[in-house]
């Protein structure tokens, strides 16, 4: 990326940090999720900025911890705080309770509420102006996610002139899906403001250019096959499907450290004669984590000699703890597992061992190494980084992927992962039987393609591709 000319300005709900305060020390640490851990590297490369919400009160020195931070890390932040009103109607209401759902076809989730929307213009308004404040001539500004929809339009109205573009790494639903939403027309007009919309998919691509012909009166399209074109009151606004991918080699080199090595070996140690299937997720309905204990049962019925020979290791990490929904599937994954548990147990063998708090980098790695298995099923996923960090730790070619066909990522791995449907029970206990059986030859062979296609399609791309079609 040329950034000769002006800086790299991204534009996030949420800063890539977690502020937390232990026993009267505030300390700064990189954040988790997805968004993160793919612009993370990006921007920590071109030295740019990121502005978001720093997820904390006010009470935080947060000046003093950002300085820190930006002499460790490179790069500089600049915050917008969120009244507690604000994080409960905009970020917890309106893109968590209505755009989240609606977005990943779940419908049946989704509340809409019109004092949440007016909170979500809002705080996208006050976004644009701190972007606006911070932005130079010549700077690129990058809005990333559902939650700043509408920030680009409102940078236009306060006079910002630079190329501004928004990358969506959620999915883009359907016309019959997304044309549910009261406000579709403001969401889809607010878009066009950009210079440049990507998606992580072609599907999503789709969906969204048939939104806006069908709902948005007096627009042209020319479609290409990398691109489609928009033109709107004289302009022209390019939509392309730029799949999101991982930093593959500080993975791949990470995994292979002694700590790693000796965290995963001491992972398997305690399960010996037992293949480990791994699955890893913020508590996200999205996620389909009570779908695949469910399948993950149903195998353990039907194949009586996986009993004792596997173990499903499941790491979930707190998410929206606040939003009633991500409760009630705490609630539902704590009862499922003690049922599995109870029935199949035995002495000396827990089915399911669940883990609910986050990892560190290092445990995440071992974690991903020592898995012979990694179960990903989410019912719907903009794109999910796991199974790409899954490949790119998997550095001893042995693990199996079992992947959803509804996760962005089945396009680039579809053809060496076992693909299921996650709302198929007894196809996806078939999976299971499947990759425990798998010899070692036939893993390696799926599994040294996976990460070749991993290690070419790599986040510094991602963002050359991105830039290079503005
Ligand atoms: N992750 C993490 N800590 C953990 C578990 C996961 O930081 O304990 C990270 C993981 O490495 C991945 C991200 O969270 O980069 C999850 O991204 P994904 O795209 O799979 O799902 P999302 O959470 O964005 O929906
Ligand atoms: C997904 C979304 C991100 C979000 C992340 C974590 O990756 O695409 O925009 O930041 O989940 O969710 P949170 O609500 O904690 O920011």
């Amino acid at each position: 990326m040329n950034t000769d000319k002006g800086r790299l300005i991204v534009v996030s709900n949420r800063l890539p940090v977690v502020i937390s305060e232990n026993e009267g020390t505030w300390g700064i640490a990189p954040g988790s999720g997805g968004l993160v851990t793919a612009m993370a590297p990006v921007i920590k490369r071109h030295q740019g900025l990121w502005i978001g919400w720093p997820g904390c009160g006010e009470e935080a020195p947060i000046d003093e911890l950002i300085e820190k931070f930006t002499a460790e890390q490179g790069y500089g932040l600049a915050t917008v705080p969120l009244s507690e009103e604000e994080v409960t109607k905009y970020y917890e209401g309106f893109s968590n309770e209505t755009l989240w759902p609606l977005l990943h076809d779940l419908l049946g989730h989704c509340h809409f509420d019109k004092s949440n929307w007016e909170a979500y213009q809002k705080v996208n308004q006050r976004f644009a102006e701190m972007t606006a404040k911070h932005v130079s001539e010549g700077d690129f500004v990058w809005v990333q996610d559902y939650q700043l929809m509408l920030a680009g339009r409102n940078m236009r109205e306060l006079g910002v002139k630079n190329t501004l573009a928004f990358f969506l790494h959620i999915p883009f639903p359907s016309l019959d899906i997304f044309r549910r939403l009261p406000w579709r027309n403001e969401i889809l007009t607010a878009l066009l403001e950009f210079d440049m919309i990507g998606f992580q998919t072609l599907r999503d691509r789709r969906n969204f250019v048939s939104c806006v012909r069908e709902m948005v009166p007096g627009i042209e399209a020319d479609i290409r096959r990398r691109h489609t074109f928009l033109k709107k009151d004289e302009r022209w606004i390019k939509v392309g499907h730029f799949p999101i991918s991982i930093d593959f080699t500080a993975f791949n080199n990470e995994a292979r450290t002694q700590e790693v090595a000796d965290a995963a070996w001491y992972l398997h140690e305690k399960l010996e004669n037992q293949q480990l299937m791994l699955g890893v997720d913020r508590l996200d309905y999205t996620k389909g984590v009570p779908e695949r204990f469910l399948a993950f049962e149903r195998a353990l019925e039907k194949y009586p000699d996986l009993r004792r020979k596997i173990t499903l290791l499941q790491v979930v990490v707190p998410s929206r703890t606040r939003v009633h929904e991500y409760q009630v599937l705490k609630e539902e994954l704590d009862r499922i597992t003690g049922r599995i548990n109870a029935t199949f147990g035995e002495p000396g063998w827990v089915p399911i061992s669940y883990i609910f708090r986050s990892l560190d980098k290092v445990q995440l790695l071992a974690h991903y190494r020592a898995s012979e298995i990694a179960l990903i099923t989410p019912l719907r996923d903009g794109m999910n980084l796991v199974c790409k960090e899954y490949c790119a730790a998997s550095v001893d070619n042995n693990g199996v992927l079992i992947l959803s066909e509804f996760a962005g990522a089945a396009d680039q791995l579809s053809k060496w992962a076992l693909l299921v449907n996650p709302y198929d029970e007894e196809g996806t206990a078939d999976a299971i039987y499947q990759a425990f059986t798998m010899d070692q030859a036939e893993r390696r062979r799926r599994m040294r393609l996976m990460r070749a296609s991993t290690a070419r399609n790599n986040v510094h791309r991602w963002v050359e591709w991105f830039v290079e079609a503005l």
